[in-house]
This record gives C-alpha cells, structure tokens and sequence, in this order.
C-alpha cells in the first residue's frame, strides 16, 4: 500500500491543499497530523473555492474518511463553524469525518495568551496567525490541556473540567498578562453545546485506522505548515509550535514508520513566508510586489500579505534531506510566466564566510544573503500545459536545475489553482 506523506518544503502555503485533493481520489483515509486552525488550504474545483483550516482536504471527495489526528490542537468553536460551511455547500461530512480523542482543545484563553504573548514581545514577535496554537500546544506538554476526548465526558463532569481549567487560565491572564480574566461558566457552557455536536465525531485513533496498519486502508498523510516553520528544525524562534515535518506523521496519527509510502514534498516555484524570521532570497520593494500580485500571495487564514521571493535551493535541500522526500512536486509554476529572469539562491554568504549548508541557528541565517543563479524566464504562458513537453524549454531547465539540486524527482508540477492543472512527471523532469 503505498501511503503518501504530502509535506510543506518551505514556509507552508505551498499549495499543499490543491494536491492532497488531487491525490486523494479513491482513498481511504486523508489524514491531518499537526497543527490547527492555523492553516488555511484553499482548493478550487469547478469554478469554486474552498477554504479549509482544520477539516482535511480529502473531505471534497464524497467516499474518503477523514482522521483529524491526535498531534493536532483543534479549537471546537471553529470545527463546528467549518463542518457546518462544508454541510451548507451539500457535502456530507457525517459519518466520514472523524477527530483523535487525542487531540488537544484550543480554548479561547489559547487565543487571548498567543495575542498578548505577541504584545509582549513587540519588535521579537513571531507574527502568529493568533489562533491560540503556541499556548494550547504548551499546555499539551504541560500537560494540563484539555482534549477531544474530554468532549465524550457527562456534561457535568466536562462542563466542572473546563471551568477549573478557564479559571487556572484566567490566574494566568491576570497576573502575568495584567489582562480581563474570561467568563468561566460561559465558555464551560457553550464547550457543552459543542461537545453535544463534536461528541459523536470523536473517535480512538488507534481503532480506527487499524485497516491502515494492517495495509487493507489506504491512507494520504496531509501536513500543514511547512519544514521552515517545524518547532525542531525550522527557523527557531520563527516557527509554528508542531512538527510539520516527516517525523509528525507517525507522532501525530499513531500509526508506525512501515505505514509511510512516497514522501512528497511540496514547494512553490519561488519561495514567500507570512510573519517573522530570516528569509535571505526575499524580494523587498516593487518586485516583491509584483511577485505577490502574480500569485496571490495573501493569507487564506488571516488576510495578511506574504513576503516574497525567490525558489532558496539551500532551504530547499535540507527540506529534502531531513524529510527524506521521495519525490517533489512543485506548485505554480506559471506564475513566474511574465518573469525575464528567474532566480535560485544556490548558496549563502555571510560578512565572514560562503555557506552551502543549511545553518542551523536563526541568528546566522538573518546575516545570510543568497549567492544567485540566474535563469533565462520562458515568458510564455503555462496554464494550459498537462504534459511536461507542452511547457516551453527555458522552463523544463529551470525545473531540471531544481531538481538535481533538491535531490528527489520532481513528480508533478501545478501550473494553475484548477484540479485539471497539473502536469504528473512520475520518472522527473530530467532528460
Ligand atoms: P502559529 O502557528 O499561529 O503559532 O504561527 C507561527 C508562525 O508560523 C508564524 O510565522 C505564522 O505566520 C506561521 N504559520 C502558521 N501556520 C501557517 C500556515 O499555514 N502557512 C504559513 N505560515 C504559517
């Protein structure tokens, strides 16, 4: 059974939603292992667009189950409001969408202490999505947090839990963070509610995906975020607080190594990252700009302009590497269409040296500046292409060259935000 691993090669927003759909068709089993609402994966089919933060993307498929899995932080409040968009667009959603008993709670006291934790930090702050994912993972390995599990208690039971952790918080937010304290009865009370509506989607993971470790089920692993954003080997501070890296499948579902197939990586043809933190092939000023226009580049989860910039081959294989990807499949290719010239930043150098490896410390990689390799561009547009000779020859070599460097196949390559755009190269782009 071959079981893929979809996972963000840089700072997420990769277009990772996009393939997880494509892939997704037949399957089993699409299953989300980290993070939370933080990530927004929009798919566009048939002329709509939908955007999801915590449900799967595999869900746009009638057949396939969805796992939210236990490595996952899920505030309740915007589960409820995305299974009822999905419910309104006529999906049905029941009885295939099922979330980790496992899985941590977002409460609103994670969201009012990841917004004041940023404050605090003014000029230092990560530039968070504030959706609550830093202090709910905190409370994970506190371990006080509260979680999906909790949601199947007696009402009394969960409604007494969660007051006496709203109140634990409110200490918290009044003695360190000089802030309002939340009401207590109120939040317990509507937790309630929804417990009534989540309640019966909650499952043991261990359980369920038991056809998965058999290899009867076939499954996709969707990561969220992106390896430059993993807690342990991104731009630390400058990363989200779960792994998104490979190793996050297999913590976050449960499931053992044998049941990872194709590791895929997933990149953009140029590279952006939303919030703060070292980005050295960045593009200030207009053409950054103009990057960000041709792409789109605003974020589906809070609206904020992502910084642009050039395709980091340096980020890049160390993504490769530390994932151990198996094949590579880079996203929007056509909007460097109207670009004359396309960078790669092959190397760094800093005030003392030339750096061809990856630092492993944020610090040196703010001093870093990328050493480039330009490209001819190929000014034609690649929208309507499905085959890699279809696509002009300037931009099989800019394609060629990505792929020797990153070391892995590229095995597709999205030219458009439609299903149909996608040219699948399983044996790579190299002649
Ligand atoms: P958090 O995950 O909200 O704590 O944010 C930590 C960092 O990760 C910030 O720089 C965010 O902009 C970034 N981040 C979190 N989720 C995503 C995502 O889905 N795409 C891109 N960046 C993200």
């Amino acid at each position: 059974m071959d079981n893929r691993v979809i996972i963000g090669g840089q700072w997420g927003d990769e277009g990772k939603g996009k393939i997880v759909d494509a892939l997704s068709e037949g399957l089993d089993w699409v299953l989300r292992y980290q993070g939370g609402a933080n990530a927004g994966h929009t798919i566009h089919t048939g002329g709509k667009k939908h955007v999801l933060h915590l449900v799967p993307s595999g869900v746009l498929h009638e057949g396939v189950r969805c796992l939210l899995g236990g490595g996952m932080v899920i505030d309740p409040w915007a589960l409820r409001d995305e299974i009822m968009a999905l419910e309104e667009e006529g999906l049905a959603v029941r009885g295939r969408l099922f979330v980790a008993s496992t899985a941590h709670l977002v409460m609103p006291y994670h969201r009012r202490m990841d917004e004041l934790g940023e404050t605090r930090l003014k000029r230092k702050s990560i530039g968070t999505t504030g959706r609550g994912i830093g202090p709910a993972y905190l409370d994970k390995i506190q371990r006080t947090g509260l979680r999906m599990g909790d949601l199947k208690l007696p009402a009394d039971n969960l409604e007494r839990k969660a007051i006496e952790k709203i109140l634990a918080a409110n200490e918290l937010l009044s003695d360190f963070y000089q802030a309002e304290p939340l009401p207590a009865r109120t939040i317990a009370e509507e937790l309630v509610v929804l417990a009534r509506f989540l309640g019966p989607l909650v499952v043991n993971p261990y359980d369920v995906l038991r056809g998965v470790r058999a290899g009867t089920e076939s499954a996709l692993f969707e990561g969220a975020q992106g390896t430059m954003l993993d807690i342990d080997h991104g731009t630390f501070p400058y990363v989200t607080s779960s792994n998104s890296t490979v190793g996050g499948a297999l913590t976050g579902t449960g499931l053992p190594p044998r049941c990872l197939g194709e590791i895929n990586g997933i990149y953009k043809a140029y590279c952006t990252r939303v919030g703060n933190g070292p980005f050295p092939s960045e593009l200030l000023g207009e053409q950054g700009d103009a990057l960000r226009e041709a792409g789109g580049e605003y974020g589906a989860t809070t609206g904020r302009a992502r910084r642009c910039g050039w395709f980091d081959l340096v980020a890049g294989r160390y993504a490769a590497d530390i994932n151990g990807l198996t094949g590579v499949i880079i996203t929007k290719l056509d909007v460097l269409d109207n670009q004359p010239t396309v960078r790669v930043a092959t190397a760094y150098e800093t005030e003392e040296k030339r750096l061809e490896v990856y630092p492993s410390f944020a610090e040196v990689l703010s001093r870093c500046r990328p050493v480039y390799r330009d490209f001819p561009g190929w000014e034609k547009p690649t929208g309507g292409c499905r085959r890699l000779t279809d696509l002009p020859a300037a931009a099989r070599k800019y394609l060629e060259f990505l792929e020797t460097g990153l070391g892995a196949l590229i095995v597709g390559v999205s030219v458009g935000r439609e299903r149909e755009q996608m040219i699948w190269t399983p044996t790579g782009v190299g002649t």
